[in-house]
């Protein structure tokens, strides 16, 4: 088989500069890898890769004489992986190298072995310096595109800094108990039994928070569907939308199905699952059937209710709108490569007309809850205040939550509070019940 750092230099080629996304790629590639070890080894190249590529990738402007990205992608991305090796993953400077060396000759490019064994030794010698200056401009700061720092220092400035440093962070996956099948107690007992530390959040009754990344897959209790992986940010939908049972609710974007199935763990509910992608709404499908759930899944467009709606008002909405991602780029790196500023104009106008096409839905005196996963106000509370601006019918339901801000109608999360990703939430009452 092909050495890892090689196949790790090819997909981290599509990602980068490829535009392909690191979720995609990832589940792509790894399942070829046959030892856990180097299945471990790849998936921390391809995350630290993509955290830190705007960091190393600029620095190498500088180290050849003509650029590689183009003409030679997979041997480009293979050096931005030696300098994340060495100055991230804290790996010996001598197996860098070697392992470098040998993966450019794996990758069928033996003219470049000079090449990447120069580069990365001159590197290795000025690597003080050359970090000095990577240190002095924000972008190769903190690896992130340049118009995003600038958003989250507009909208967070005493904060900013802390988010991009809690961004950057690699942080172990959080799991969400099945309590139709399994007390969070009895699932921490099981995963101890296998040596799997793991610790409840402190104020999300459904959340356990694992030591270290592992494979999650291979956890007991995974197949039964005892669990699921969902960050503790995402579990706070279904304690601020709490559906009594027998309750009309619909998750209006719905897909891979985290909160659907969260809300449907914990009430007896008539759940309709809308979601565009049909390809995406399957993985809804799926998890429902680990877990053992009952839900109505309909691929469909939420900007256009009339194409799947029966025309029975819902007691709860759940608007889980597309966004920028920008508060879980932590668990994602590749948003800072593949988000671009132009993006959020077309975000924002589909925020709106969700608002709009959903909120006719929703029965008096119902409740419709406004998600995103993004930090900047453009999504969040721009979009609430206009849409609360236009709808006399509709009123805020405030909820204060144990960590973040309040955030004009709404309420949110920065990346790393309470441990937790980014996410925004706003409550919206409708008049007349
Ligand atoms: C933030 S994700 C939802 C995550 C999901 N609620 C969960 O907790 O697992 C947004 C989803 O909206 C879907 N989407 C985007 N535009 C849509 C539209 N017009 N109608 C329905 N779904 C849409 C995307 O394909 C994506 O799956």
């Amino acid at each position: 088989m092909m050495p890892v750092r090689a196949l790790a230099a090819r997909a981290l080629a599509r990602i980068a500069l490829g535009g392909e996304s690191l979720r995609e790629v990832s589940a792509h590639s790894v399942g070829k890898i046959a030892a856990a070890r180097d299945r471990a080894l790849f998936t921390a190249l391809l995350n630290e890769g993509s955290r830190w590529w705007l960091r190393f990738d600029p620095a190498l402007d500088d180290l050849l004489k003509q650029p590689l990205r183009e003409r030679q992608p997979e041997v480009h991305a293979l050096l931005v992986l030696g300098l994340v090796q060495r100055e991230v993953m804290g790996i010996a400077e001598h197996a860098v190298v070697a392992s470098s060396v040998e993966a450019v000759r794996a990758l069928q490019r033996p003219r470049f072995a000079g090449l990447v064994n120069a580069v990365l030794r001159r590197w290795l010698r000025e690597r003080v310096e050359r970090l000095r200056t990577l240190d002095a401009v924000p972008q190769t700061q903190h690896a992130f595109p340049s118009w995003l720092i600038d958003a989250v220092g507009r909208d967070w400035p005493d904060l900013s800094a802390a988010v991009l440093a809690a961004s950057n962070r690699v942080v172990p996956p959080m799991l969400r108990v099945n309590r139709r099948r399994q007390t969070r107690e009895g699932l921490q007992a099981r995963l101890a039994q296998t040596g799997v530390a793991s610790a409840p959040h402190p104020w999300l009754e459904d959340a356990l928070m694992l030591d270290r990344n592992r494979d999650i897959t291979v956890l007991p209790g995974f197949v039964e569907g005892y669990f699921s992986v969902q960050d503790g940010a995402a579990q706070i939908a279904a304690d601020l939308l709490s559906p009594a049972s027998g309750m009309r609710v619909l998750d209006a974007c719905a897909a891979p199905g985290g909160k659907t199935c969260h809300l449907l763990e914990r009430s007896d509910l008539y759940l309709l699952a809308v979601e565009r992608e049909a390809s995406r709404a399957e993985h809804i499908r799926e998890n429902q059937r680990r877990l053992g759930l009952p839900a109505t899944v309909c691929i469909g467009d939420a900007t256009v209710p009339a194409s799947w709606w029966d025309g029975k008002a819902f007691d709860r909405i759940l608007l889980d709108a597309p966004c920028s991602a920008s508060g879980v780029i932590r668990r994602h790196p590749d948003i800072k490569l593949h988000r671009r500023e132009r993006d959020l104009e077309a975000l924002v106008a589909v925020q709106h007309q969700m608002l709009e096409a959903l909120w006719p839905l929703l029965a008096p005196g119902g409740t419709l809850l406004y998600a995103t996963c993004s930090i900047l106000h453009a999504e969040n509370r721009e979009v609430v205040q206009a849409f609360m601006a236009a709808h006399s019918d509709a009123g805020i339901e405030r909820r204060v939550l144990p960590a973040g801000h309040s955030a004009g109608p709404g309420w949110q999360l920065l990346p790393g509070e309470a441990g937790l990703d980014g996410m925004y939430y706003a409550r919206l009452g409708k008049r007349g019940g």
